[in-house]
């Protein structure tokens, strides 16, 4: 990620209505993919604020590299055991950002490029950890 890319991460956070953008998510994401809701809690409070923490864990992975990779195939581990699995990601980062279009009028190309990425860098090393196998030796899947 590039420092102008971290930036706009950090700043649209900023600029967000967290309540308002995780009810927009899960607008789109339980829409889009109904079969999904069954796998968060039934609890909606606790669902925004769960979404919050994604979104903060997603900027804190991304500035701090020396912990990135453990951090983030750890979470991967743990979303295996919530019962998210790899075909989830996709929609949710599909959701994340028809989120920020919709709930940010002011929302710039790059921002939602930069979201793109560090969603993309995020899960793909969650998707590594939950794969991960203390039996298998490389890569297996
Ligand atoms: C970049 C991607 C994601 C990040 C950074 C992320 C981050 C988090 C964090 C920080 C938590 C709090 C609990 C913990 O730390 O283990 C959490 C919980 C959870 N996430 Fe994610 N998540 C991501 C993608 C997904 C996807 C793709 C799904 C599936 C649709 C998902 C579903 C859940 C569920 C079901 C919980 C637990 C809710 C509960 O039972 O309390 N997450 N996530």
């Amino acid at each position: 990620m590039t420092p102008d890319a971290i930036r706009r991460v950090n700043a649209t956070l900023d600029r967000c209505d967290l309540e308002a953008l995780a009810a927009a998510f899960h607008r789109h994401l339980f829409s889009a993919h109904p079969e999904l809701r069954e796998i968060f809690p039934d609890d909606v409070v606790a669902l925004r604020r769960k979404f919050g923490d994604e979104l903060r864990a997603i900027a804190a992975a991304i500035v701090d590299l020396d912990g990135f990779v453990t951090r983030t195939r750890e979470l991967g581990q743990r979303h295996a055991g919530y019962g998210v699995g790899h075909d989830h990601y996709a929609p949710v980062g599909a959701a994340l950002i028809a989120a920020f279009e919709s709930e940010l009028p002011d929302v710039e190309p790059a921002d939602l490029d930069a979201w793109r990425r560090a969603f993309t860098l995020v899960a793909e090393t969650m998707m590594e950890g939950a794969s991960a196998n203390p039996f298998s030796g490389v890569g297996s899947s």
